[in-house]
């Protein structure tokens, strides 16, 4: 799991940095400020307890926060970890956090500390205040919530002295700079735990698209065989000569070249990915123990297979429809090509599966219905799958 806190006084940017951070990585969400504030609006007993002490800057009780707490991942959906904003803010916190995260089972990937100076803090707060309307966004309450901050919240520190975990970061600069300060950490992070996922199935199961999306939502790269070898040839690069006869003929291109243009693409990640979506490869029982190869020289493994299935009447309306637009691949042209790839599928490349299903890796997914729906059944899976990596 990745579970972070975003730490620093009041105008910090953590709620700010928060959003960022929401908008990349899937995780829970939990600002104790914000949940206070919405107990607050509904009028809820322990928005009474609370509002007299946030108007007037003070920190509100431990055991208020733990319900709080409590209450907020409850009723959440679990992300990949967990984000904390304002949380915790004083030393027993720091402890509730500690054993909040033993009973979960998981534990503080990093602290990050935003440095920003108490007139910087002071001015954006102003400023927010001219802009939205929170009941502490005045001169005089501000200055009590820092004097609250370096007398309570700032000492909690110490709880974290020597884990390793805690990285400060320069606060003052703008909203992207600081962002990629964390960010660069971020990354950093989870390239220890790295997630390697393969999206297997029929043609026209919509391997390519799924892959996509979790590419992006997994921070991954997705690695297509097929295109790797039509950019190779496309690009005139060293391979293309050798490719060539091949993609025309429709024959699998040989496993030598195949392993080079993987490596050389592995090669080229820019680090800010922690893993891959393979799509297309393996497709034989051979490739199957070259990934394992590839991937064990980065000192890494597949994480997870997912196995898209749709019914083959359906592959073959949607490659015949694929084939009447300008998606329309080389290979969709002729119903006869369509058969005799759904052929070769099932009888060299369904083998692999058992490969990984002697691995307890393969997660079925009943790929027919919409993008959206199929993309809905496919997430969570890998979430776990990833969310259960140390
Ligand atoms: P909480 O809601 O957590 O408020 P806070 O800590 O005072 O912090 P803010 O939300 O004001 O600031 P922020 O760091 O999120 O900055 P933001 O991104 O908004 O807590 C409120 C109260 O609830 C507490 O005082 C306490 O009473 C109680 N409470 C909460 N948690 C508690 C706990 N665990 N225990 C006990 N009591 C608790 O940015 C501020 C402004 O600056 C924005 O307008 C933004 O647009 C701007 N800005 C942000 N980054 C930049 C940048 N890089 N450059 C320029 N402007 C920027
Ligand atoms: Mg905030």
């Amino acid at each position: 799991m990745l579970n972070l806190i975003l730490f620093g006084p009041p105008g910090a940017g953590k709620g700010t940095q928060s959003d960022l951070l929401m908008t990349r990585y899937n995780l829970t969400y939990i600002s104790t400020g914000e949940a206070l504030r919405n107990e607050i609006n509904e009028g809820t007993s322990l928005g009474l307890k609370a509002r007299h002490i946030i108007e007037s800057g003070g920190l509100v009780d431990d055991e208020i926060i733990v319900q709080i707490i409590e209450k907020a991942i409850q009723s959440q959906k679990h992300g990949e970890g967990f984000l904390f904003d304002g949380f915790p803010r004083t030393y027993v916190q720091a402890f509730i956090l500690d054993g909040l995260f033993t009973r979960l089972q998981t534990v503080l990937s990093r602290i990050f500390i935003l440095n920003v100076s108490d007139e910087v803090c002071t001015k954006r707060l102003l400023q927010r205040a001219s802009e939205q309307n929170r009941a502490d966004d005045n001169e005089k309450v501000i200055k009590r919530r820092l004097q609250e901050y370096h007398q309570k919240t700032f000492p909690l520190l110490e709880f974290y002295t020597d884990s390793g975990i805690a990285t400060t970061i320069d606060g003052n600069g703008t909203t992207e700079e600081v962002f990629e300060q964390i960010d660069k950490h971020i990354a950093e992070e989870l390239r220890k735990r790295p997630a390697n996922i393969i999206m297997f199935g029929y043609p026209g199961s919509g391997r390519a698209t799924q892959a996509a999306r979790l590419a992006k939502a997994f921070n991954l790269h997705v690695i297509s065989t097929g295109s790797l070898l039509h950019e190779e040839v496309k690009s005139g690069g060293a391979l293309a000569e050798k490719i060539e006869p091949f993609l025309k003929a429709g024959l699998l291109v040989p496993d030598e070249i195949v392993v080079r243009l993987i490596e050389k693409k592995l090669k080229q990640n820019d680090g800010r990915s922690r893993g891959y979506v393979f799509k297309g490869y393996p497709r034989t029982l051979v490739q199957a123990y070259i990934l394992d190869g590839i991937l064990k020289k980065q000192g890494t493994a597949i994480t997870t297979v997912i196995n898209l299935q749709v019914p083959v009447l359906e592959l073959i309306k949607r490659l015949d429809a694929r084939a009447k637009t300008a998606e329309r691949m080389p290979y969709d042209s002729e119903t006869t090509t369509i058969v005799a790839r759904l052929e070769e599928h099932q009888k060299r490349t369904e083998p692999v599966l058992d490969f990984y299903h002697n691995h307890n890796q393969v997660i079925t997914i009943d790929g027919d219905g919409s993008i959206e729906t199929v993309y809905e059944k496919i997430f969570d899976p890998v979430m776990k799958a990833i969310r259960n990596l140390k």
